[in-house]
């Protein structure tokens, strides 16, 4: 099977959410799987679905409901794994199993503690009950780079022979060099016997670096499918950027001679996305979607850019669906109409009441600056596009003494989920802490602050400062996000997020009940 196009296997809701400190709930996977078929991936990588009981059920709601994309389930060479994953993908238009197992000498040594024959059994084994599933069928040797190859080539042919249709070879720990992995990748082709019976794929992460340059080897070696993530995000230093892939393969056709059917205006729209769901800020100078990755500093290039743009931009930022800049100034005067339509150019489209708590918290910022820009619209997006929890707990109050002498204090005043007030008051170690010990006094919700981090969304003394905070509730992580020109608001409303999706995952937790006696 070769031609000229090559594959997008998108694994942000995988391998991406392998990133330290990312913890996606169902809603934000389902919304970034739908932007990921705006941007015409071919496959999506849902989760793990033997993982947890919430992957399981994320990977079934993103196979139920998005369409187009094959939507593939990861699964280790055990039955379970394989039964899970099928059970999870079954209600997909297109369904892939995709199974994996190690193959280099220290990781059956040292952690699986098998010999190679052993695990060329399981492969089998776990390949064929997965052919009996779907037709979709996709095999990895995990750590292939580190491997002896001659046992690549047998475990590959073997997992063919079983129905595998989708050959991967993982740098799972991103230690390939391009030349060496475009040469594995060929002598795969060269040395499998039945490999035309299967699409090569490469899954490359970016230890060194060199994710996308590995990638794109593999292309030239005979890959014809790329795995990676939006942002580069995944374990460790991450995985293969997509967009990174997507663009390099768009800009030099001349020299890759390969095609893909991403919709690359999308990506800048997927690139937010998955920033403000993950938490995870994109470097400002990150290739394709960074801040500054079109952006001119020097008067040479600034002059050269104002004569022909091509001078100095290898690639035209429409493409990528960064928007140009827009005619529509929003200030305190403006109205829903113009709204909606910044957002339509900013690629966000809220349903009714997610438009309706954007205008409002609009309004707001309105109020306290001049003019709200982009990041000011995309950080008030962020907050109020977050998942909805019925049962929530709002802020009504939050009022702080502080001084350089003594303890700060915070008094809170809580809208509970019963719509009574609750109200309370704290000392500790910073106004952030005493807002929370606060909060706590009043929701009662038992958690580690795992995270908080604050910057500020514009220039500016009226900047809005944008909180994103982790917590850790029942052995799970909950994220929470809130901009607002005053610091102490954001981190008062980015900790009641958290709280409140954490009360939403375990309702029955013995401490979620007010003890303080209404306020009002
Ligand atoms: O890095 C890796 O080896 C993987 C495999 C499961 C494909 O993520």
């Amino acid at each position: 099977m070769s031609d000229d196009k090559v594959y997008i296997f998108d694994t942000t809701l995988r391998d991406g959410e392998q990133s330290a400190g990312i913890g996606f709930t169902i809603d934000d996977k389902l919304q970034i799987a739908r932007q990921l078929a705006k941007l015409n991936v071919d496959i999506i990588e849902a989760g793990f679905p033997a993982s947890s009981p919430g992957d399981r059920e994320a990977v079934a709601a993103i196979a139920r409901e998005v369409k187009g994309p094959v939507i593939a389930g990861l699964a280790r060479a055990h039955f379970d794994d394989v039964d899970h994953a099928w059970e999870a993908v079954r209600g997909a238009e297109t369904p892939r199993i995709h199974i994996f197992i190690s193959s280099s000498d220290i990781h059956l040594a040292q952690q699986l503690r098998k010999n190679k024959e052993d695990v060329i059994e399981m492969a089998r084994a776990a390949v064929s009950r997965a052919a009996g599933y779907t037709s979709d069928v996709e095999f990895s040797p995990m750590d292939a780079t580190r491997s002896d190859p001659e046992f690549v080539f047998q475990i590959v042919q073997a997992a063919i022979e079983e129905g595998a249709t989708t050959i991967n070879i993982p740098d799972t720990v991103g230690y390939a060099i391009p030349e060496e992995f475009e040469a594995l990748i060929r002598s795969i082709t060269e040395r499998v016997p039945d490999i035309h019976k299967a699409r090569i794929s490469v899954h490359c992460q970016n230890d060194l670096g060199m994710a996308t340059a590995n990638s794109l080897a593999g292309i030239l070696g005979g890959a014809r499918q790329v795995e990676g993530t939006i942002n580069g995000i995944g374990e460790r230093a991450g995985n293969a950027s997509l967009e990174e892939v997507i663009m390099a393969i768009r800009t030099r056709p001349d020299f890759m001679h390969v095609h893909t059917d991403a919709n690359t205006r999308e990506l800048y729209p997927a690139s937010r996305l998955v920033e403000r769901l993950s938490g995870m800020a994109v470097q400002p100078h990150k290739a394709i979607i960074g801040k500054n990755a079109f952006r001119h500093s020097s008067g040479i290039h600034q002059d050269g850019v104002l004569k022909m743009r091509e001078t100095y931009e290898i690639m035209d930022p429409a493409t990528i669906g960064i928007p140009s800049g827009s005619n529509i100034v929003l200030t305190k005067v403006s109205g829903r109409h113009g709204l909606r339509a910044r957002l339509g150019e900013l690629g966000a489209s809220p349903d009714d009441a997610e438009f309706e708590r954007v205008y409002n918290a609009f309004k707001d910022v309105a109020d306290a600056k001049d003019e709200v820009d982009d990041r000011d619209l995309m950080a008030i997006l962020s907050e109020q596009t977050q998942i909805q929890v019925d049962e929530a707990w709002t802020l009504d109050l939050v009022q702080v003494s502080s001084s350089n002498h003594g303890s700060p204090t915070a008094t809170v005043r809580l809208t509970g989920p019963d719509d009574d007030l609750y109200e309370d008051a704290a000392i500790g170690t910073g106004p952030v802490d005493a807002i929370y010990r606060a909060i706590n006094r009043v929701t009662q919700v038992e958690n580690e602050l795992t995270e908080f981090s604050v910057k500020a969304v514009t220039e500016g003394i009226d900047a809005q400062g944008e909180v994103t905070i982790r917590i850790e509730a029942h052995g799970q992580t909950f994220q929470g996000r809130a901009a607002d020109t005053d610091i102490l608001v954001a981190s008062a409303r980015a900790y009641l997020h958290a709280l409140n999706r954490s009360i939403q995952a375990a309702p029955e937790a013995p401490n979620a009940v007010p003890i303080t006696a209404p306020a009002g």
